[in-house]
């Protein structure tokens, strides 16, 4: 069976991508990711924090030679998940040299500044794609929905004027007009979106009057939510669509492709059950299209979009009222 797909221009012997998390800060896990199948893997995120932490640091170092100590404190911890920006370089090209596999850096930060330069170091390190991760939570009562919109298109901007590496951004979905802010990006320049994020909600220790936090991992559930936007924006932008969040199995994969999915990325299903998971999941997959006599993944690709569903309207609100009489205990 013919997986294939391709994703920002990549091609990729199949859809399932190993998402950005702490498997990929591992080399062998990164093998054992490609000897199970996995089409590319996505790093995890350099975070703007890491970036300016690390050069503030450096410029105290050099200003003050005394304040090593200081500054030391804004360094990322080495052992931690978070290594620093040099590191995470190194890691990179080490990554590509053992692999064959696309490898996607991931970039997160959601201020205007000199931390996307790092795509070009990106680039230079033999990513073959950059995922940038817009994950800003607008607190700011004077904040408009406008300027918070505006401020991703100008980091996408300035990180596709640092490269020509093809670069995603994996939005979240609380945005007041996604399709209008995906076909903003797309004219921006993006090559393709991830969509969504999980923004991960903190949690109270109400004994310590503090906040903590809680870091759950998906369930299949939460699919149905990047199903319903992969069908409305696949209609409607041309930029290549990734999947991210609540994909477990073949069926999801397989729904998520049907939507206009060019790649589905999986993190939670591969922390509980390993890389081997993908083993399965494409076996299952190719399967489910054998049985069902199809040729290609391709055949199947956006085939349940906005466009193509018999009723769209039971995509949308329209079907808001038929949702709630369905309800029987
Ligand atoms: C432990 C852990 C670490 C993660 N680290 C990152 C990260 O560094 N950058 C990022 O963009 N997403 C990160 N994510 C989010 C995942 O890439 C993914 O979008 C999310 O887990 C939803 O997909 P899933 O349902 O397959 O888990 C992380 C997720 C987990 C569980």
């Amino acid at each position: 069976m013919d997986l294939k797909t391709t994703y920002l221009g990549l091609e990729l012997k199949n859809p399932i991508i190993s998402g950005s998390c702490p498997l990929g800060a591992n080399l062998d896990t990164i093998r054992h990711l490609e000897d199970a199948g996995a089409a590319a893997v996505v790093m995890p995120s350099l975070f703007e924090e890491e970036i300016m932490g690390a050069a503030r640091a450096q410029m105290e170092m050099e200003s003050a030679g005394a304040g090593f100590a200081e500054a030391s404190s804004y360094l990322p911890d080495p052992d931690g998940y978070h290594v620093g920006p040099d590191q995470y370089l190194e890691h990179l090209r080490a990554a590509k040299e053992a692999v064959s596999i696309p490898v996607i850096a991931s970039l997160n930060g959601t201020s205007p500044g000199g931390w996307t330069g790092y795509a070009k170091k990106m680039e230079e390190a033999g990513a073959d794609a950059i995922e940038l991760n817009a994950y800003y939570l607008a607190t700011d009562a004077g904040e408009t929905g406008a300027d918070v919109e505006q401020r991703t298109i100008d980091i996408v901007t300035a990180v596709k004027s640092e490269v020509s590496l093809p670069v995603a951004v994996k939005l979240s979905p609380f945005y007041s007009s996604i399709a209008n802010l995906a076909r903003k990006l797309e004219e921006g320049g993006a090559n393709g979106l991830v969509i969504f994020n999980r923004f991960y909600q903190p949690d109270l220790d109400i004994e310590e009057l503090d906040v903590v936090p809680n870091l759950r991992l998906s369930t299949a559930d939460e699919l149905r939510l990047r199903l319903r936007w992969l069908a409305i924006l696949s209609s409607q932008v041309k930029i290549s669509l990734a999947a991210t969040g609540g994909a477990h199995n073949a069926v999801d994969v397989i729904k998520a492709v049907m939507t206009g999915a060019h790649a589905v990325q999986m993190v939670s299903a591969l922390l509980i059950h390993g890389p081997e998971h993908i083993t399965r999941t494409l076996e299952a997959i190719e399967f489910w299209l054998n049985e069902h006599e199809y040729e290609s993944l391709r055949q199947m690709q956006g085939s349940m979009n906005m466009s193509k569903v018999p009723d769209a309207a039971k995509l949308t609100r329209a079907n808001y009222m038929k949702m709630l009489d369905s309800w029987q205990q």
